[in-house]
């Protein structure tokens, strides 16, 4: 038996905090065990009574079947997450997609192999993947819930399978950790997972960028120039930044959905630990409407972001003597500079960064694994969308 209690956040209704509590039991009830010779014990629970008024009964209904349809993205994206490097694959990744289209009639799968990408001249994610004989895909599921006409809301992943930071090669120490560097992917697939669940009335696409950064004898070189897919060029200084350069082509690629938003979701910088810690996501963002619905969508969910800074001061710091850009910008400001890289592709569009580097994965004993982070915001952004459907009011940058 269990009562409702206020929860921290400046909103407080009985859908939430319904909704909240059968998330937050039915994630805790989530073991990882797949590559264990003993398998955990289940957990199930009986019977889960909440007692709520008469006139709150349909709310608290629609709250249960939200809760356990996120529930189950955050767990999807948590399962990813843990999988180790040598079975998440970047392959792994288009596997999950294509039994994500059986599962559901409303998504439809297509993967771009290397060869694909190579003709288009995706040629920055390509680079990200030349060290390692694992295969680079590009993975593109479309949920049509909507009109045929409506513009869809593209979610764009950092599916990175493993970072080792290629021939920019990171220290040993906590390399395991690298991981999760395809926990951006993961959130987006898990929304998209719940997104169909809950039958939402919009268009959505999510995209992931999938790659696997090792130092092989054809990996990336400092200094190396690439031309991306919106035909500009970039010189790699860095192969440890490697997150940006999946993200780019991939976001250039949304371009062609016509999309009303695009949000990338990504581990993207160390640095962005240093600025706000383990509790919030950084956001940064072309479109203030947007970024607003995102924090605000962040704060009902109990998954919070905080905006940093995307001034044309910052832009500088990429440039290079020897391409359009450089994929670093020194020192300061990291998650900044990162973003100012993907803002030079997202110029079609209102678009979003959620920067889930301090935020995606515990790193601590018992706690160490995914957390499924931002499944939560993603889907309150997607609900929020569907809910203002009959009083459009987009803004237009
Ligand atoms: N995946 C890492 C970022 C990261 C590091 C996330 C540690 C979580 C924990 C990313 O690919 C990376 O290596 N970024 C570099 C960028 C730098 C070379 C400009 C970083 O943050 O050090
Ligand atoms: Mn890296
Ligand atoms: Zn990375």
């Amino acid at each position: 038996m269990l009562a409702l209690d206020g929860l921290a956040s400046e909103h407080q209704d009985v859908y939430r905090q319904t909704r909240l509590l059968v998330e937050w039991i039915s994630t805790d009830f989530y073991q990882y065990d797949t590559t264990k010779s003993k398998k955990a014990e289940p957990t199930r629970i009986e019977q889960l009574s909440i007692y709520l008024e008469d006139s709150l009964t349909e709310l608290g209904e629609s709250a249960l079947l939200d809760g356990v349809a996120i529930s189950n993205g955050i767990n999807a994206a948590r399962e990813l997450g843990n999988l180790p490097g040598n079975i998440c694959t970047p392959t792994y990744l288009a596997n999950k997609a294509k039994a994500l289209e059986s599962e559901f009639d409303t998504l439809k799968v297509k993967i771009l192999e290397e060869d694909d990408m190579d003709k288009l001249g995706m040629h920055s994610l390509l680079s990200v993947g030349r060290g390692s004989a694992e295969p680079s895909k590009l993975i593109v599921i479309k949920y049509l819930g909507g009109d045929k006409n409506d513009a869809p809301h593209v979610l764009v992943g950092k599916g990175i399978t493993f970072d080792t930071g290629g021939i920019s090669l990171k220290p040993g120490a906590g390399m395991d950790e690298m991981k999760f560097d395809m926990c951006g992917a993961a959130s987006v697939l898990g929304t998209i997972e719940a997104a169909a669940e809950m039958q939402l009335p919009l268009n959505i696409i999510a995209i992931v960028a999938a790659a696997e950064n090792m130092p092989g004898s054809k990996a990336t070189k400092p200094g190396d120039v690439v031309t991306t897919l919106s035909g500009q060029t970039v010189e790699i200084l860095n192969t440890d930044a490697e997150g940006r350069l999946v993200l780019c082509d991939a976001l250039t690629y949304a371009e062609r959905f016509k999309p009303a938003s695009v949000i990338d979701v990504a581990t993207l910088t160390g640095a962005c630990i240093i600025a706000l810690g383990h509790h919030a996501s950084g956001l940064l963002s072309n479109n203030d409407s947007l970024a607003e619905n995102l924090l605000k969508a962040g704060d009902y969910a109990s998954d919070r972001a905080w905006p940093l800074p995307l001034w044309d001061e910052y832009q500088e710091l990429l440039d290079s003597n020897f391409a359009d850009m450089a994929n670093i910008g020194g020192r300061s400001a990291g998650t900044i500079t990162a973003a100012c890289f993907l803002s030079r592709f997202t110029k079609a569009y209102p678009w979003a960064h959620l920067d889930i580097a301090g935020v995606a994965w515990n790193s601590n004993g018992k706690e160490k694994g995914a957390t499924g982070r931002c499944v939560p915001l993603l889907c309150q952004y997607l609900i929020d969308l569907a809910e203002s459907i009959d009083m459009p009011e987009h803004d237009h940058h």
